[in-house]
């Protein structure tokens, strides 16, 4: 099939749920992706940052082949290899107690946003006085499923769906006073993501975090950190958290998890996890035997490849490289972001669209967020060399473009 046919199909039998470019992809490997034409894309998105280890990558391919050979699925009734291992390295690399296996990252942030309600109840059987209510940020952005929905902040996102979940209130990003203010016995769970990801690339303050750590110590709130985007090393650490030294109580994975195969998890603490019994919370593909085959592969070829240490060194060059940028084009007016998950924020909507919109002409793939912001997940085995073409080429393209630069409407994301 054609794209032309395959558009206009799409057009007649799909919900529209998303206005997507038109390229057709039928094949990738290592940082490029192949169209039907057979031309390659330098991929700086990865899928919204799920590639992490790129295309046609040998270990996961070979977790693929072998695991499928051997047991897709059993169902949760039942035990299988995968489960305990992939929760075992998970743990080693996180900190926390316990995993809960699902299929996408609005699974896992369900579970979490069940996991602090269950948690504050079981706490006032205690006799101690907690209530239901969440904290959430502005700007955040959590999934599309109704509990996700209401703990993410934009009002397009949520009103057409309302009543979605009650009891949120939302805390102005970085303001310490704001979150004070908005803190008490009734909130149950404050959430928040380390660096922001659809909001634009913005990194949480060191006084937030620790501030919320804080303030739900105070009263047994959990603290609830979506790691869904920022995780799995994507930042240079397992976790956008451990940059601050803090321990949440709840983090939320999925995206990169099993590179592709889609997989979501919830990591919490014993004590959180006192509050779930068996029949409380489920599902049905959740931790299957070949997301965890796949996931245990991920984590291992991370470990093996150093990739880690690959992304502190590439990611540092990568953001010198969006700061020289910034100060030979005015229209940049902000940098962000740290390892892999980086970002520029445009002066105008316009500019970035149009920016995007050219990298992807001359075939390569970026993301615009949030309005203006131009937003960088690739593939963790990004080399210098491919930093310094997408470079050049935005180089050229911000000389060329931001003059005739015209202000645009907005898209939606994630
Ligand atoms: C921080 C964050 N949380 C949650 C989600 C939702 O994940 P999913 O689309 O897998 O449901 C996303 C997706 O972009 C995300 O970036």
């Amino acid at each position: 099939m054609k794209l032309e046919s395959i558009q206009a199909a799409e057009k007649k039998l799909l919900l529209q749920t998303y206005e997507r470019h038109p390229y057709l992809f039928v094949g990738g490997e290592g940082v490029y992706l192949e169209d039907e034409k057979g031309d390659k894309y330098l991929d700086l998105l990865s899928g919204i940052g799920v590639s992490a280890l790129g295309y046609g990558h040998p270990a996961v391919e070979k977790a693929i082949l072998e695991q499928s050979r051997r047991l897709i699925h059993t169902s949760n009734l039942f035990y299988h290899e995968g489960t305990a291992n992939l929760a075992l390295r998970l743990i080693e690399i996180s900190g926390l107690d316990r995993a809960f296996f699902c299929n996408s990252g609005t699974e896992a942030w369900e579970a979490a946003l069940k996991l602090a309600r269950a948690h504050a109840g079981c706490l006032r059987k205690q006799g101690k006085q907690i209530g239901r209510k969440f904290l959430a940020l502005e700007h955040s952005f959590h999934g599309r499923t109704m509990g996700s929905v209401a703990t993410t902040h934009k009002d397009k996102y949520r009103e057409p769906f309302a009543p979605v979940m009650p009891d949120v209130e939302f805390v102005r990003f970085n303001d310490v006073e704001d979150l004070k203010a908005k803190f008490s016995s009734d909130v149950c769970g404050v959430c928040l993501e380390a660096i922001q990801g659809e909001g634009g690339i913005h990194p949480v303050s060191q006084e937030f975090i620790s501030t919320a750590r804080a303030l739900c110590d105070s009263t047994g709130a959990l603290l609830l950190v979506d790691e869904i985007q920022s995780g799995m090393g994507r930042t240079g650490k397992w976790f956008a958290y451990q940059h601050y030294g803090i321990r949440p109580d709840i983090i939320t994975i999925a995206k990169p998890l099993a590179a592709g195969i889609p997989m979501g998890a919830m990591l919490c603490t014993d004590e959180a996890a006192e509050a779930i019994s068996p029949g409380l919370h489920g599902t049905t593909f959740g931790g299957g035997p070949l997301a965890c085959a796949v996931a245990l592969a991920v984590l291992n070829t991370i470990e093996r490849e150093k990739l880690l240490q690959h992304i502190v060194e590439v990611g540092e060059f990568f953001k010198a490289e969006l700061h020289k940028l910034a100060a030979r084009h005015e229209c940049i007016v902000d940098v962000r972001g740290a390892g892999l998950m980086l970002g520029i924020q445009l002066n105008s909507a316009g500019l970035a669209q149009r920016i995007t919109a050219s990298m992807m002409e001359r075939r390569i793939i970026i993301n615009r967020t949030s309005e203006t912001v131009l937003r960088f997940l690739p593939p963790f085995i990004l080399e210098r060399k491919h930093v310094e073409s997408a470079i050049n080429m935005l180089d050229e393209l911000l000389s060329t473009t931001y003059a005739s630069a015209s202000p645009a409407g907005e898209k939606s994301h994630g």
